[in-house]
């Protein structure tokens, strides 16, 4: 029995020592035959510039050649977006996404809409959006036309743009989106608010305090005490459903503090 066992493990084992043997042998010339290869090889400029299809805002820098009109695209859009997105991109419950038309004086509201036409602050937003990412069954599947075509309809509904509009690199990036001027600049991380870790003030109103105050923060805080006001004038009427919801009297209850 033992015997048995030790001269089975005895005729893997040399085999095993053969097979690595030959293997590394193997190997070793490859090496020595190609000493270039075996990690990939560069990418070519060719091949980087499918992958670098982020477009610069508001420049439009990187927008491709080609255009569209809202016509084609409106052809482009019963095609390839109806079915999830509706007719005339007015969604609904019987889509797969709410609405993509108005919502454009709603900024400042609760609830804001959020479209194409309300919530980019640059119209070509729109286009890296769609190329990247849509139709989302089949992406990156639309030639440039048909982006630039589709992008044209879907504004042309927001009533941006006119019907015969012919929409390209240039035209696109001349949109004046309604709402440019509603966003604030994300510089996180870097923010004059100290941290507050109890009997803190409810969200939306320490801004509120410190335009009307003042910046009583150091004087190296300038700049971003500039920001607080812009912030406040904008999101004000936005933040403002926040505010009433988290009262003092919540804060004592304690309930909702986590909310
Ligand atoms: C298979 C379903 C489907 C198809 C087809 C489709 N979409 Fe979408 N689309 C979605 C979904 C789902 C979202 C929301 C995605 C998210 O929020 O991450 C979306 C989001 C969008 C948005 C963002 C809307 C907004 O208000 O922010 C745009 C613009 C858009 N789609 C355009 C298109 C266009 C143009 C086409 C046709 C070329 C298309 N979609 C085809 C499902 C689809």
């Amino acid at each position: 029995m033992r015997s048995r066992e030790l001269s089975f493990s005895f005729v893997v084992a040399t085999a095993f020592l053969i097979v690595v043997a030959a293997g590394g042998d193997l190997r070793a010339d490859q090496h020595w035959e190609k000493p270039d290869e075996g990690f990939g090889q560069p990418i070519s400029e060719e091949d980087l510039e499918l992958w670098d299809i982020a477009i610069e805002t508001p420049t439009g820098d990187n927008l491709p050649p080609g255009e569209g009109t809202v016509a084609d695209g409106e052809e482009v859009y019963a095609e390839r977006c109806q079915s999830c997105h509706g007719p005339e991109a007015q969604g609904g419950e019987d889509y797969m996404y709410g609405t993509m038309v108005g919502g454009i004086g709603t900024m400042t509201e609760n609830p804001r809409v959020l479209t194409p036409g309300s919530m980019y602050p640059h119209a070509p937003i729109l286009f890296d959006y769609v190329r990247r990412a849509m139709p989302l069954d089949n992406p990156h599947s639309l030639t440039p036309d048909q982006v630039y075509a589709v992008s044209a309809y879907i504004y042309h509904l927001n009533g941006l743009i006119d019907e015969d509009y012919v929409m390209n690199a240039e035209t696109i990036t001349a949109i004046e989106m309604p709402n440019r001027d509603a966003f604030i600049e994300d510089d996180r991380p870097d923010t004059a608010n100290e941290r507050c870790m109890e009997d803190c003030d409810p969200i939306g109103t320490v801004a509120d305090a410190d335009a009307a105050e003042g910046s009583d923060t150091e004087a190296g805080d300038e700049p971003d005490a500039g920001d607080a006001v812009e912030g406040e004038e904008v999101g004000g009427g936005g933040t403002g459903g926040q505010v009433e919801m988290g009262t003092e009297e919540d804060e004592e209850n304690g309930e909702d503090g986590g909310n």
